[in-house]
């Protein structure tokens, strides 16, 4: 059986999580472009260390913000561009590709997909944003969201370019996440609402998290009718609901960060995923770094992105589960959900 990855002549109209036509295709096909198979940067490249949003400091936030900036002022034609990167989201999201050998469209939520796709989608940001502002170690802040210092929205995402007018006004700080929020306002204080999360982080993480597909997510297989449907704990909660939680009570999905198709316009997309990136590496750990899958599905299923030279790749999941040889990392930092065991 084959393994799952996009047709890249097919970009096409695709539907928003509420059934409206979107198109967020790139101007000329990427099936025109040329295309190399992904290789590792050098191991003698620097480590690029991510740290928690709410600890950097303002000549990194300056730094970050105007890189921002400049993506945002190129021009769609470039891969680079801020809406390029925001719509690569959109494509995999909305089911804008089908799949190589099937008329099925790809989508790479609700399943085994997720955790990889999204630490591609990451990863190539990350270094164009180090191409544009001339610093290969420079690194994504991560959105601390599984820690109390982190339970609100981060300041750096209030100013420049890294501001989003689309976000609920009643979730902008000083206001504590809900990490498991769902259309509802939970009316709780400060203090309750930080129980709450730490001890919901403990279900998602461990004690409901025990079997790799509860986790990682279900088999999602080629072909039609191979979509299972499954998402990671994970990924329901803290990832879904604080898409939800973030984006605009005043538009009809909840944009920007609401719905798939713009959630990756707030800039505050990348720290969001770069916690979620961070959380598939702390369970990895606490079992014993023992693989998620085996399977060869799985492990050849791939994806295609432009790197910092604007060069189309394609990467399978096999190249991005050992993330150390990607040449990032995560700053070592308390997991206080770890002893919130309800
Ligand atoms: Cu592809 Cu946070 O969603």
């Amino acid at each position: 059986r084959s393994s799952l990855a996009p047709n890249l002549t097919t970009c096409h109209r695709s539907l928003s999580d509420a059934d409206r036509p979107v198109y967020c295709c790139p101007p000329k096909p990427a099936s025109e472009e040329s295309v190399i198979d992904f290789q590792f940067p050098s191991p003698s490249s620097p480590l690029r260390i991510r740290r928690p949003a709410h600890l950097l400091d303002e000549e990194y936030i300056a730094k970050y913000e105007m890189a921002v900036a400049k993506m945002k002022q190129l021009s769609y034609d470039h891969p680079h561009s801020f809406m390029r990167q925001a719509n690569i989201h959109c494509i995999y999201c909305t089911g804008a590709y089908n799949q190589e050998n099937s008329t099925s469209l790809l989508k790479i939520h609700r399943s085994w997909l997720f955790f990889p796709f999204h630490r591609m989608m990451i990863y190539f940001h990350e270094r164009i944003l180090g191409k544009l502002m001339g610093d290969d170690t420079f690194a994504l802040p991560y959105w601390n969201w599984d820690a109390p210092p982190g339970m609100v929205i981060p300041a750096m995402y209030s100013n420049g370019s890294l501001r989003e007018e689309q976000r609920d006004r009643a979730h902008l700080r000083p206001q504590a996440a809900d990490i498991d929020f769902d259309y509802v306002e939970s009316g709780l204080g400060r203090e309750e609402q930080i129980s709450k999360n730490l001890a919901f982080m403990y279900h998602q993480m461990v004690s409901g998290a025990k079997k790799t597909e509860l986790f990682m997510g279900c088999k999602y297989r080629a072909g039609e009718d191979g979509f299972c449907d499954g998402p990671g704990t994970i990924e329901l909660a803290p990832h879904n609901a604080l898409h939800t939680w973030v984006g605009s009570d005043l538009n009809p999905e909840r944009e920007n960060m609401g719905a798939f198709y713009s959630a990756a316009r707030d800039p505050i997309f990348y720290a969001h995923h770069a916690n979620i990136d961070r959380m598939w590496t702390v369970w990895k750990k606490l079992r014993g770094h023992e693989p998620e899958y085996v399977d060869p599905e799985w492990l050849n299923s791939y994806f295609y992105f432009h790197d910092e030279n604007a060069q189309l790749v394609r990467v399978r999941i096999r190249d991005v589960l050992d993330f150390s040889k990607l040449r990032y990392a995560y700053e070592e930092a308390d997991l206080p959900w770890l002893n919130a065991r309800p």
